[in-house]
């Protein structure tokens, strides 16, 4: 996947997305990248948590989009996150400076789009005051999380794409990785996600989807899970 073609698109509401011809997959809804993230991480996730200091895993850092659009979210509600991004396949510079995320927002955060791509891997960075950022340059299947967290962006690419990242046991592993009360929200409606996520420990919600997408999921962790097997 590392050296597969990434095309620019422009998305519905006027925001980018990557595009990869060899797999017929793109990084976001092609009805609006903004609007799709806004909808799905932002919304149903970061939204709806209450902790004054919250941590989240992102799986697939991409873009860096659902990223920035938590730091302009946490500084408009004072809030302290701690973001773990995990991602295989860093973009090119060259790609990520042609995104248009950070066009319509002030200067300050135009610039901060550009350090969450610049920044380190596999190191704590201090973003601003609020946002405190570790890229983690790995492969889900076989990572060893560093932490606890309290939310989770569930981005990988599509179960057509890559069903070995929406399994039973990728799912056990995050479970083990949750605080209590810890939620899961993802694009991703299809069945076998969602008995792949009761059998790992999550109670599983529907929620109308954005534009062009009828349903999304928020997954709840069930404290004290006892597993009963393969449920997939
Ligand atoms: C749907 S895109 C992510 C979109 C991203 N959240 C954004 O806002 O741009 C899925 C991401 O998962 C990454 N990925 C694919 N396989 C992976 C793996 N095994 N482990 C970690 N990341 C992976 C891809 O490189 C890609 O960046």
């Amino acid at each position: 996947m590392k050296k597969l073609k990434r095309v620019l698109k422009v998305t519905e509401d006027g925001s980018h997305t990557f595009y990869m011809p060899d797999l017929d997959e793109h990084y976001h809804s092609t009805h609006g990248a903004i609007q799709e993230s806004m909808h799905i991480f932002l919304n149903a996730g970061f939204h709806f948590t209450q902790q004054d200091t919250i941590h989240i895993l992102e799986i697939g850092f991409g873009t860096g989009l659902n990223c920035f659009l938590t730091v302009t979210e946490a500084e408009k509600q004072n809030r302290k996150v701690i973001y773990h991004s995990i991602e295989l396949y860093p973009l090119e510079k060259e790609l990520v400076q042609n995104l248009n995320y950070a066009n319509q927002t002030d200067k300050e955060f135009s610039t901060i789009f550009q350090k969450l791509h610049s920044c380190k891997w596999n190191e704590d960075v201090q973003i601003n005051e609020n946002f405190t950022l570790r890229k983690l340059q790995g492969d889900l299947i076989d990572f060893q999380f560093p932490s606890k967290y309290d939310l989770i962006y569930f981005d990988a690419f599509a179960p057509d794409v890559q069903p070995n990242l929406w399994s039973q046991d990728i799912f056990e592993k995050i479970y083990q990785a949750t605080n209590s009360k810890a939620i899961l929200t993802t694009y991703c409606t299809k069945g076998i996600v969602k008995r792949a996520l009761r059998a790992a420990g999550f109670k599983v919600k529907r929620l109308p989807g954005p534009p062009g997408k009828r349903e999304m999921l928020r997954a709840t962790r069930i404290n004290d899970f006892e597993p009963t097997g393969d449920q997939s």
